[in-house]
């Protein structure tokens, strides 16, 4: 349970929302095991056909709690953060992503393994890992070239610079753009009709079209590792640290 995410099931619909909107929807590990916890649930739950995620006000999510980075860096491959992008790769039935405002960090790249995407025209996606002195995750480093080719995918995470809508569909990251009160509706509409489809055919399509589900986990599993070293770095509590203070991060001491 957590006072940060509503999840609610009807017509065959769970629709996840993230709730934290003075944070702008910053990702607590509380929140990250009631997402992982909803998915798992969906795909033993025959009454479950498909899930919505969405975001409050004006985000989707700004990825992961940054304070949380700092003072309860991850140890093991065991949290829920782990959990929850592990179930992003594993879960069989269909994910669709509505995103209604900011997108960061696991904000995008959970986007990568959802089946459909929708952005209103306010979405700002951006991947500023190497902003933080951290690197790709959600193997991300094995998707975005695969998805997008590989100068994109460089662009994108290498630079960490904030892109829009237009720029996120231009690229095959979302598949269409909507008004914001357009935006939920659109999604649950494409949930309803997935909804209504054969339950074992669509997640055998989701199967096939997800083909390559061992090498996704194994550059996750690859990524994590490093992930957790950055964590813990010099550079990354510099970068954490010039948040908190609203400067920006001086990485000029490092080699
Ligand atoms: N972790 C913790 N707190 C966050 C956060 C995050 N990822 N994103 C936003 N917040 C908090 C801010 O600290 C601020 O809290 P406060 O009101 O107590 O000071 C509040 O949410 C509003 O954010 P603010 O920065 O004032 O909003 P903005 O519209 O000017 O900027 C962002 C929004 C998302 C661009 C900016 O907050 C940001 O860069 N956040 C960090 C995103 C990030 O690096 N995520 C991790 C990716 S790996």
């Amino acid at each position: 349970m957590s006072q940060y995410v509503d999840v609610k099931t009807e017509n065959g619909i769970q629709l996840i929302t993230l709730n934290r909107p003075d944070k702008k929807n910053a990702l607590l590990q509380e929140m990250y095991a009631v997402m992982a916890d909803s998915l798992i649930a969906a795909d033993d739950d025959p009454n479950i056909r498909v899930t919505v995620i969405t975001g409050t006000a004006d985000s989707f999510t700004s990825g992961n709690d940054l304070g949380d980075f700092l003072n309860n860096p991850a140890q093991n491959d065991e949290t829920p953060v782990a959990r929850f992008i592990r179930c992003l790769a594993e879960i069989k039935k269909p994910l669709i992503a509505a995103v209604n405002g900011l997108a960061v960090g696991v904000g995008t790249t959970m986007l990568m393994h959802c089946d459909l995407v929708y952005a209103s025209t306010n979405a700002k996606f951006s991947l500023p890992f190497v902003n933080l002195a951290l690197v790709p995750e959600a193997s991300s480093s094995y998707l975005m070239p695969k998805m997008l080719g590989h100068q994109r995918a460089s662009e994108l995470l290498l630079l960490g610079e904030p892109f829009d809508a237009e720029k996120a569909q231009r690229y095959g990251v979302i598949n269409e753009i909507t008004s914001t009160e357009d935006l939920l509706p659109k999604a649950m509409e494409a949930a309803a009709k997935i909804a209504l489809k054969a339950p074992e055919a669509v997640r055998l399509a989701k199967a096939l079209l997800k083909n390559d589900q061992e090498a996704v986990l194994n550059q996750m599993n690859v990524e994590s590792e490093v992930f957790r070293d950055r964590l813990h770095s010099a550079e990354a509590k510099e970068a954490f640290m010039a948040f908190m203070e609203r400067r920006a991060p001086d990485f000029s001491k490092f080699n």
